[in-house]
C-alpha cells in the first residue's frame, strides 16, 4: 500500500467536572426532559475558571503525539481550530507549541467555528501531500462555557468544553481519501459573538448589553444544518468514489441529536452507523468532531478498511466533510 497523508495518532481530553441537566434546572427555567427530547444532551463538561482552551488542547495534543509514537520535537506544524482561544493573540497554537515543547514547528490558528477541525485536517493534508511538512498536529479545542450566557436557556444548555487532536503524516493506512469544504457568509448573523472584535470593541456598554456572549437563531441554524451537512458528506463521499450507503461510520459534529438523525435519514444510513457522544458532552464546537474521532477509534468502533466520514457545520456559516479509509 502506498504511503499517503493520513492519521498517525489521535487523542482527546475532557475536563472532569460534569454539569448535568438537573444542575441546569437550578440555574435557568428548563427541564431535563426538555433538553433530552429537544437536543439529546444529558450532561456536558465544564473546565475550571483558570483553565483556558490551550490547556485543554495541550492534554489532547500530548496524547495524539504519543499515540503517533512521536516526540513534540518531531512536529513540523501545529494548526489549532478554536473560537475560544486564550486571547486574540498570540495564537492558541503558539501557546500550545510552547507548553508541549514542539520547538521545531510553525504554529497558527484557524477559525471555521464548529467546522474548524474538518477544515484544519484538510489544510494539514495539503501540507503533507505537498511535502512541505512531515508531521502536522491538528487540534480542536474549546472552552465554550466561557462564552455562553448562563441566563439564556435557549443556548446555555447546548454547549460544553473539551479538546481533541490528531497527527497527520504519510502512512500506509488511515488515509484521508477526499474532502469537501464550503462556506456561506450570508448566514453569518445566525450564529455569532457580536462584540470584542474590531467592529464593536469592548466597552462598559457592550458588557452591560451581554454582547460578549454567543447569540444564535436556533431554528434557522437547525434547518440549514441538516441540509448542508448531508450535502457536504455526499460531496466528499462521491469524490472518494464511494456510495453513501458504503460508509461504515459517520462521525458528525455533535450539535443536536435531532439534526444528526435527520442527516442520517437523508443519507440513507441506519442509526448504528452514526457516532454519537452528544449525550455526554453537548456541542464542543471545533472539539466535537476531534473528540468523536478519537473516541470512535479508542472504543473500537472503526475496523481496518472501514470507510469513515467526518462531517461538520458551524458559524460562518461553514461546512465540510472528510472521508478516511481506515
Ligand atoms: N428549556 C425549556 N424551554 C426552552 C429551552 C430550554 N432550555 N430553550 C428554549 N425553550 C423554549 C423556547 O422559549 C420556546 O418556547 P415558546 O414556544 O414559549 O416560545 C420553545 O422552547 C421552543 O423553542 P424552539 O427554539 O422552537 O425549540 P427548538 O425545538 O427549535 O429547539 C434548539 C431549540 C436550540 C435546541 C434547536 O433549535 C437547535 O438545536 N438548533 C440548532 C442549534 C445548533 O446546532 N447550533 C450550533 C450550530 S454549530
Amino acid at each position: 500500500m502506498m504511503e499517503q497523508a493520513g492519521i498517525l495518532g489521535l487523542g482527546c481530553y475532557l475536563p472532569p467536572r460534569k454539569l448535568t441537566n438537573k444542575d441546569l434546572e437550578k440555574m435557568v427555567d428548563t427541564s431535563d426532559e426538555w433538553i433530552v427530547t429537544r437536543t439529546g444532551i444529558r450532561e456536558r463538561r465544564v473546565a475550571p475558571k483558570e483553565v483556558a482552551a490551550s490547556d485543554l488542547g495541550v492534554e489532547a495534543a500530548r496524547l495524539a503525539i504519543k499515540d503517533a509514537n512521536l516526540k513534540p520535537e518531531d512536529i513540523d506544524l501545529i494548526i489549532t481550530a478554536t473560537v475560544t482561544g486564550d486571547m486574540a493573540f498570540p495564537s492558541t497554537s503558539c501557546i500550545i507549541q510552547d507548553k508541549i515543547g514542539a520547538r521545531n514547528s510553525a504554529a497558527f490558528d484557524i477559525n471555521a467555528a464548529c467546522s474548524g477541525f474538518v477544515f484544519a485536517v484538510t489544510i494539514a493534508k495539503q501540507f503533507v501531500d505537498s511535502g512541505l511538512y512531515k508531521n502536522v498536529l491538528v487540534i480542536g479545542t474549546e472552552k465554550m462555557t466561557s462564552l455562553v450566557d448562563w441566563e439564556d436557556r435557549s443556548t446555555c444548555v447546548l454547549f460544553g468544553d473539551g479538546a481533541g487532536a490528531c497527527v497527520i503524516g504519510k502512512t500506509k493506512d488511515r488515509h484521508i481519501v477526499s474532502y469537501f469544504l464550503g462556506s456561506d457568509g450570508a448566514g453569518g448573523n445566525l450564529l455569532k459573538l457580536p462584540a470584542g472584535g474590531s467592529r464593536i470593541p469592548a466597552t462598559e456598554e457592550t458588557v452591560k448589553n451581554k454582547m460578549h456572549f454567543l447569540k444564535m437563531e436556533g431554528n434557522e441554524v437547525f434547518k440549514l444544518a441538516v441540509k448542508v451537512m448531508a450535502d457536504a458528506a455526499n460531496k466528499a463521499i462521491t469524490k472518494a468514489g464511494f456510495l453513501c450507503t458504503e460508509i461504515d461510520l459517520l462521525i458528525p459534529h455533535q450539535a443536536n441529536m435531532r439534526i444528526l438523525n435527520a442527516v442520517a435519514k437523508k443519507m440513507g444510513l441506519p442509526e448504528e452507523k452514526i457516532f454519537f457522544n452528544i449525550a455526554k458532552y453537548g456541542n464542543m464546537s471545533s472539539a466535537s468532531t476531534a473528540v468523536a474521532l478519537a473516541e470512535a477509534s479508542k472504543e473500537g468502533r472503526i475496523k481496518k478498511g472501514d470507510k469513515v466520514c467526518l462531517v461538520a457545520f458551524g458559524a460562518g456559516l461553514t461546512y465540510g466533510a472528510v472521508v478516511i479509509k481506515w
